[in-house]
């Protein structure tokens, strides 16, 4: 593999298209999800300003639970009962959560108390959610909707490089 991440500049939205574009080239080529979510995590993670933790849980059907993925920042929950906390909530909603204040969001499950504020994308392949992409931000409201549109068509290219996905689909 032959690549070098750039630090992208910019207001936002050029960051976002920069880090798109390093991550179509960073993914493609390899499809294997869990080396794919090892250096997307550190893509992004040394890139997006003000962010302590951002990285992938993937869902265990057996279990109906989210458990950990690769991810950059400091250790975490190994596992998230679906439905709970922001990650379980985007899991079952499929629905992208930003949340301005995690200590106001019912159910936050807090594995770094630095985190203040969150952004969780569901990750679905063929239509089928299999794990979501989890970023942390130790400033509140950090996330607006230009960070979430940016990061759910990150996580689009993340699906797309795979060729299955990391776990068995429900
Ligand atoms: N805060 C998340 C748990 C995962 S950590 O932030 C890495 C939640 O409430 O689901």
């Amino acid at each position: 593999m032959t690549f070098t991440a750039e630090k992208p500049t910019g207001s936002k939205a050029d960051v976002y298209r920069s880090l798109e574009k390093q991550a179509v080239a960073l993914l493609g080529g390899e499809t294997d999800a869990i080396a794919n979510a090892a250096n997307f995590s550190a893509l992004l993670f040394h890139a997006v300003p003000d962010v302590n933790w951002l990285g992938f849980y993937f869902h265990q059907p057996a279990a109906g639970q989210l458990v950990l993925g690769p991810f950059q920042g400091q250790v975490a929950c190994t596992r998230i009962p679906v439905g709970q906390g922001v990650c379980g909530t985007a899991f079952a909603t499929e629905t992208t959560q930003r949340v301005a204040d995690v200590n106001a969001f019912p159910g936050h499950i807090a594995c770094d108390s630095v985190s203040r504020s969150e952004l969780v994308v569901p990750l679905l392949f063929k239509g089928r959610c299999f794990g979501v992409l989890d970023v942390d931000s130790p400033l509140p409201a950090r996330f607006d909707a230009v960070d979430q549109v940016g990061m759910e068509r990150l996580a689009q290219v993340y699906v797309e490089a795979l060729s299955v996905p990391p776990v068995c689909l429900p």
